[in-house]
C-alpha cells in the first residue's frame, strides 16, 4: 500500500528502511527515502508505520 502517493513510497519501503538503517524518526527517515517531501498529507502516516515497525521488531536487535 502507498503512504506517499506524491512519490510513490510504500509501507513496504518505509519498512525497510526503519529495520535497515535502524530509523527512529521521520527526519531520519527522510534522509534516506523521500517521503513527505510534496504536499505533506503523508507524514503522519509515515510516522505510524514507523511506530508500527518498532512494535513488531526492536530496532536495536535488528542485526
Ligand atoms: S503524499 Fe507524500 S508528499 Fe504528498
Amino acid at each position: 500500500m502507498y503512504v506517499c502517493l506524491c512519490n510513490a513510497i510504500s509501507d513496504k519501503a518505509i519498512r525497510n528502511a526503519v529495520r535497515q538503517n535502524k530509523v527512529h524518526s521521520i527526519g531520519e527517515l527522510r534522509k534516506i527515502i523521500p517521503v513527505g517531501t510534496e504536499c505533506g498529507k503523508c507524514i503522519r502516516h509515515a510516522k505510524a508505520v514507523i511506530a508500527e515497525e518498532h512494535m513488531s521488531v526492536p530496532v536495536d536487535r535488528v542485526a
